[in-house]
């Protein structure tokens, strides 16, 4: 007896349709497993073993042969045993082959034959619209995820034999419903720009980040505000699009990061992992490869505190991912990518002290100290951020003043406004913001008045632009005409967008 069931397996962010195929023969007991890797062989088989005694059923006395196909794709995760269940209760003629066909089985099983979430259920659902597979069974807290998928009907399944019930025909699972998609819940934030005294320049050049999405150092002595400012960075960020949020989704659907209850990432991420933290974290990487920090800050921001602090070997490995905004992890079996668009803050002191170019306090450290310190981060990484200010230490007088700052709420809706010209620009492609324009689009896009280009020319041999810089330079020009709400890029554009490249200061 042969029967069949259909499954999905995770590769990268995507997936592939992986076939159970069951075999059933006279002969001695046994169970023979072939297209998982070995370690997860075994579990797999007492899973499904126990959980289909365990709901009442038969488990075949006899020759049984699983055979999960293809056979080459590196399968990973426990998502496969609800399939090979419903396959080897269809060839014990438990269920019904034309109940088992065209649907697809996704689910971990326990040993008393509840099905168990597993992550990574969007990408493993998204196969079945593009193989023609109406129906999707997946474990109940994993539906609302599965549900992202458009064109599919989502059945929440809670135990092995409420499955074969359905499937039987003996009681109905009621598909679930999705919840409407424009259900516009209020987002807090953790901190408020108002919250933040002085500092208008910063604020400032954190608008034109969050508009175009481009990258920021902020340098400055101990206490001046500098992690208090990035942090309330979230709040002025602008809202995802339909297609960010399910990207964003996926990247956090096969990290296991999703809450049950809200499975669409509505929020633009906010990461900030510590300078302590693995190559493999920051980057991406390990035995099973899993999105590193910068693809789960992928369309939001990768903060990175203290940054002279982190690996030079990590900070090095940033800049190809910050050019082309996708990571590439090898490995023995092949390479995968994941995406990695996101825009760094960094955040550092001037010297190993904290005080240099402070006018309140000396410095103690030796100035080939504070070259050392400068040069932990590299020309090449440098020349990848566009926006470097300085924040310096707030006068009692500005902290302690009754005027409250902006608050922002009104300086998202500036930064919302900006955006909306870019999608509106980009409408043809997939780019959302100035930040990803290529050399092609900085040539279309950033026409520059007369008055500017030499204002531009003068910058080039003054500060030593790099052709990279010089783009880099335009794009952000192109994001403060955006947010003054102007087709053409003057010379106060450009002239901000120059004043934000890194000076000599040692
Ligand atoms: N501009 C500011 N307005 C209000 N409080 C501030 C400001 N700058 C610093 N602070 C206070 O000082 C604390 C330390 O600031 P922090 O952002 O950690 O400084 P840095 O990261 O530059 O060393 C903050 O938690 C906040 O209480
Ligand atoms: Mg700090």
């Amino acid at each position: 007896m042969l029967a069949k069931a259909l499954s999905s397996a995770v590769v990268g962010l995507d997936s592939e349709l992986v076939e159970v195929e069951v075999h059933i023969d006279y002969g001695k007991s046994t169970v023979a497993m072939v297209g998982l890797p070995d370690p997860a062989v075994a579990e797999a088989k007492e899973r499904v073993r126990a959980a289909i005694r365990n709901s009442g059923f038969d488990f075949p006395s006899r020759r049984l042969t699983i055979n999960l196909a293809p056979a080459d794709l590196r399968k990973e995760g426990s998502a496969y045993d609800l399939a090979i269940a419903i396959a080897i209760l269809s060839a014990n003629g438990v269920v019904k082959d034309e109940h088992v066909r065209n649907r697809l089985f996704l689910g971990e099983l326990a040993f008393e034959g509840v099905v168990r979430p597993t992550s990574g259920m969007l990408p493993m659902a998204s196969v079945a619209p593009t193989n023609g597979i109406r129906e999707v069974f997946c474990p109940t807290a994993n539906a609302s995820e599965a549900a992202l998928v458009a064109g599919i009907e989502v059945v929440p399944v809670d135990s092995l034999s409420q499955l074969v019930g359905h499937l039987q025909g003996f009681l109905t699972i009621p598909a679930h419903e999705a919840e409407s998609a424009n259900s516009h819940e209020l987002v807090s934030y953790e901190s408020d720009m108002s919250e933040i005294r002085g500092q208008e320049h910063v604020k400032r050049a954190l608008e034109v980040a969050a508009a175009g999405s481009h990258n920021v150092l902020l340098t400055g002595p101990p206490g001046a505000g500098k992690t208090l400012l990035a942090r309330a960075m979230p709040s002025i960020l602008p809202a995802m699009t339909p297609t960010e949020a399910l990207d964003v989704t996926r990247v956090y659907s096969v990290s296991g990061l999703l809450p049950s209850d809200t499975p669409l990432v509505r929020q633009r991420p906010f990461r900030s992992p510590h300078y302590t933290v693995s190559h493999a974290g920051l980057v991406g990487g390990g035995n099973t490869p899993r999105p590193g920090e910068i693809s789960l800050a992928h369309r939001g921001v990768l903060f990175l505190d203290e940054m002279p602090e982190f690996a030079s070997h990590s900070l090095e490995a940033l800049r190809q991912p910050m050019e082309d905004g996708m990571v590439t992890i090898s490995r023995a079996s092949g390479s995968l990518t994941f995406p990695a668009k996101f825009m760094m803050i960094g955040a550092m002191n001037p010297c190993p002290c904290g005080y240099f170019s402070d006018p309140g306090r000396e410095c103690t450290c030796s100035p080939s100290s504070i070259v050392r310190y400068q040069k932990r981060l590299s020309g090449p990484l440098l020349d990848r951020i566009d926006i470097n200010v300085e924040v310096p230490r707030v006068a009692y007088e500005k902290l302690t003043s009754v005027i409250m700052p902006e608050g922002s709420a009104d300086i998202r809706e500036r930064v919302q406004r900006a955006r909306e010209r870019q999608l509106e620009r980009f409408s043809d492609t997939s780019q959302t913001c100035n930040a990803d324009m290529g050399p092609a689009q900085v040539r279309e896009y950033c026409t520059v008045e007369p008055a500017a280009q030499a204002l531009l020319r003068q910058a080039m041999t003054q500060l030593h632009l790099s052709a990279r810089a010089f783009h880099r330079t335009l794009k952000l020009a192109r994001t403060i005409a955006d947010l003054a709400g102007e087709a053409v890029i003057t010379s106060t554009h450009v002239a901000e967008a120059i004043q934000y490249r890194p000076r000599q200061s040692v």
